[in-house]
């Protein structure tokens, strides 16, 4: 007689809920669905965090400012408890700060970078028709190495204001630093990540000197001059924050454009109804974030005793809210699965919530409605080349190794 198995005991969970995993990688939607249906508050003990696949449990979490950010404060077993250099001797990027820390440097920084990024977008656009011009020449070719990487990087140079003498060795160093995310980095990444982050340090120190004594219409010169008006930032602190939108926008952006892409391309019906009414790119946009997001994941710590869906979580406990299963929860989305660029309802977690909600939200929905938009404007014919796509294996980011497309 074969007994009943507790539901608990053939949850999806360690790396099978991790991009390491080929299957995972490939189609991540039916594990997740799973977990969140069968226990969307999962202490996983392979990850020795807890694990939250529910919308309203991720929502409510990421939006919870009492919780900490700061993975050393949590279980040091946690799997993400070793993420970065989080020893307390060198500044910090927020991306893993907590208040009272938190709050004074994202302040100015959020106060700068949204300035800067409501009135970029005439430059995102000339940015975009080069690289779509460097293209129009060839066959065919690849959205993520010579569209998605280029773009965004083209874009926060111009917000940073980088000369364009320096923007060959500034783009070297923005693919180098990327590699900070990689946890399976080869030796020579490890490498080029090194020498980025030395360049980039000495990189925006010089930058610093020269705009306080030339300041320029850029987002250097916005945080030297806050910083010289009393907000309480270090150079160090403004150094690491600047080379931290790098980290956290560049790859970011090239999977949003490459997800978009591909969703696109194999939804043709959905295509046709974008290109017959532009004014759904905006709608588009959130609807690809909804869909495929870029971050799969983000994490918290609790800071106090809690309960949450009824189980109860002890403090320290690290807590990984899966965005991607919160972004399909059916409690929320009328059939989840389905591409629908109409969709009237898109409350997305695609860019986290609360106090840590992504700083560079509006400037990448934006460049991702130029980027997409344009390409599909300027190749009415684009169609996906015969391949077999494949997934980066980068914990908590989903994004394609490589999209070839003829034109
Ligand atoms: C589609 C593109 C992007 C996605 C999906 C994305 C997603 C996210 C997510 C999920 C978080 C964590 C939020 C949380 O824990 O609640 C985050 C934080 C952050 N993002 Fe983005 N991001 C994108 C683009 C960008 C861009 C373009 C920049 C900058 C130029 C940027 C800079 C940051 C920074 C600095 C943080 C840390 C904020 C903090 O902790 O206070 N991101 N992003």
């Amino acid at each position: 007689m074969s007994e009943t198995k507790a539901p608990e005991q053939d949850l999806p969970t360690g790396f099978q809920i991790m991009e390491i995993d080929p299957d995972f990688r490939a189609d991540p939607y039916p594990r997740l669905a799973d977990l969140q249906k069968r226990c969307p508050v999962h202490h996983d003990p392979v990850l020795e965090s807890v694990v939250l696949s529910s919308y309203d449990d991720v929502r409510s979490v990421v939006n919870d400012r009492g919780l900490w950010r700061n993975p050393a404060r949590g279980n040091p077993r946690a799997v993400f408890s070793r993420v970065s250099d989080v020893s307390g001797e060198r500044p910090q990027s927020i991306l893993f700060m907590d208040d009272p820390d938190h709050a004074r440097v994202r302040g100015p920084l959020t106060q700068a970078f949204y300035k800067r990024a409501a009135k970029i977008k005439p430059q995102v656009e000339a940015i975009v028709d080069e690289v779509l011009d460097g293209l129009a020449s060839r066959p065919s070719f690849d959205v993520i190495a010579d569209y998605g990487v280029p773009v965004p990087i083209l874009v926060i140079a111009a917000v940073l204001g980088i000369e364009k003498g320096r923007l060959r060795e500034f783009r070297e160093w923005s693919e180098g630093i990327i590699h900070v995310l990689n946890a399976l980095r080869t030796p020579e990444q490890e490498q080029a990540l090194l020498a980025a982050g030395d360049a980039l340090t000495s990189f925006f120190a010089e930058a610093m000197a020269d705009r306080r004594a030339n300041p320029k219409d850029d987002l250097i010169t916005d945080m030297v001059q806050l910083q010289a008006a009393g907000a309480e930032l270090s150079d160090d602190e403004i150094s690491v924050n600047l080379q931290g939108l790098l980290v956290g926008g560049n790859l970011t952006t090239t999977d949003l454009i490459g997800n978009g892409v591909r969703a696109f391309l194999t939804h043709p019906d959905q295509l046709a109804k974008l290109r017959a009414d532009p004014k759904l790119i905006a709608a588009a946009i959130e609807e690809v974030l909804r869909w495929d997001p870029p971050i799969t994941m983000t994490g918290r710590v609790a800071s106090h005793a809690m309960e949450l869906g009824g189980e109860a979580i002890q403090p320290k406990e690290a807590l990984i809210s899966l965005l991607r299963a919160a972004n399909r929860d059916p409690t929320v989305f009328d059939d989840p699965e389905r591409f629908d660029i109409a969709r009237k309802h898109t409350p997305h977690m695609a860019f986290g919530g609360g106090a840590h909600i992504c700083i560079g939200a509006p400037l990448a929905r934006m460049e991702g409605q130029v980027a997409l938009w344009k390409l599909f404007e300027r190749f009415p014919n684009l169609k996906l080349a015969d391949q077999e796509l494949t997934y980066r294996a980068l914990p908590g980011f989903r994004g394609l190794e490589k999209l070839v497309v003829e034109i």
